[in-house]
Parts: C-alpha cells; sequence; structure tokens
C-alpha cells in the first residue's frame, strides 16, 4: 500500500465509515456463521463490530507493522495471525465465513487471487461463505493507487472464477462506491 492508503486505513474516520455505512451494506443477509477469517484486517477497522456480530475472528494480516498494531488496538480478543492470503497458514474447514473488505486488488494479477479465492476454499466449512467488497476500476482508483498494487477484480469474470474453484450460488450487488459478492462452498 501507499502511504496515502495505510493512513486512511488507520483514521477514526475511516473506522466509523466501515462500522456505519460499509460493514451493514456488505454483511446483510449474509449468514456468518460462529467463526469468520478476516483477510487483510489492516490496522482492524472492521474487527471490533465483526466481533459484536459473531463469536469468534481470526484477522489476518500481510503487513508485519499493521499486524503489530491490530494486537495493540484491541486485537487480543481476535486471534491475529501475520501472513499470505495466497497461503493461508490454516487447516482444512476451519471458518464459516471468510471476508476481504478492499484487499483482492492489493494482489498483485489475477491469477494470484484465484490462488487466494482456492486457499478461502480450502479453509471454509463446507457451507461456508466467501464475502468481499471491492472497488471498480476507474481513472480516480488508479491515481490513488499510484506506487500501489491496483489488479482491479472485474466483476463480468468473478462468477467463472469463483465457481471453477467450487464456489456455487455467486452473488453479487452493486452501489456507487463499489460492489460485494459471496458465495458459498458445497455443503
Ligand atoms: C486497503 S487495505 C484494507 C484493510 C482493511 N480490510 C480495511 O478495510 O480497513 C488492504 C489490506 O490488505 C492487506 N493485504 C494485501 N495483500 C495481502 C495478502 N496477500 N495477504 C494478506 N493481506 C494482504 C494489506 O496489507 C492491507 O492491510
Amino acid at each position: 500500500m501507499n502511504v496515502l492508503e495505510n493512513w486512511f486505513c488507520s483514521t477514526p474516520f475511516w473506522r466509523r465509515t466501515t462500522e456505519q455505512r460499509v460493514l451493514p451494506w456488505l454483511l446483510a443477509d449474509v449468514p456468518l456463521g460462529d467463526h469468520i477469517l478476516e483477510i487483510g484486517a489492516g490496522a482492524g477497522a472492521a474487527t471490533p463490530e465483526l466481533l459484536r456480530r459473531t463469536p469468534r475472528v481470526t484477522s489476518l494480516e500481510y503487513d508485519q507493522a499493521l499486524a503489530r498494531k491490530l494486537v495493540r488496538h484491541g486485537g487480543q480478543r481476535a486471534g491475529i495471525v501475520q501472513g499470505d492470503a495466497a497461503s493461508l497458514p490454516f487447516a482444512d474447514a476451519s471458518f464459516s465465513c471468510a471476508l476481504a473488505i478492499l484487499v483482492l486488488h492489493h494482489l498483485k494479477s489475477s491469477a494470484l487471487q484465484d490462488r487466494v479465492f482456492a486457499e478461502i476454499h480450502r479453509v471454509l466449512r463446507p457451507g461456508g461463505i466467501i464475502l468481499a467488497g471491492e472497488i471498480p476500476d476507474g481513472w480516480f482508483h488508479r491515481v490513488i493507487h499510484f506506487r500501489s498494487t491496483f489488479t482491479p477484480v472485474q466483476p463480468a469474470s468473478l462468477a467463472a472464477r469463483l465457481t471453477s474453484v467450487g464456489f456455487r450460488g455467486v452473488r453479487m450487488d452493486s452501489r456507487s462506491e463499489g460492489f460485494r459478492f459471496y458465495a458459498s462452498r458445497q455443503p
């Protein structure tokens, strides 16, 4: 991430926006179950609200400094793990839901995103849900990702990509700021 993203994702403004606007929309009608894997947790903007909604949260973060910050900022109630979403350090069938907020476009290629989808499928229990919130391609998002990674996820390709690693029932919806999608691992 660049300096701007690092700063923005750590602000109280983003935490409030996540709690009051992003999560109510993202999580609406999605059965979270009893153990969420939060992928790319950043500075933990979503973590407290996830902990309010479900008994157990494990937050994975690639960046070591952010993972340390997560622990300092009340992450004790969540399990904080430093690691890579493309090679998840968890046993098969561990989670009821895996959630990635603004993370997939930070993968360096769509092939790596597909590897993340396959890894999430592996660590979800049968019937478990993959849920993600993403931003669309466009000049504004390209500019704010200057000196960062921006591999936009193309919504039209998602159903085929998720189905090819074993997900079923792919659903997607969008609003002005972005789109969300979810699907389930076959029971
Ligand atoms: C734009 S931030 C979003 C953070 C958080 N989800 C939020 O909404 O505040 C993207 C996060 O994904 C993390 N990330 C990027 N690639 C990752 C990977 N391969 N595995 C785990 N986390 C990753 C970044 O370090 C960063 O914290």
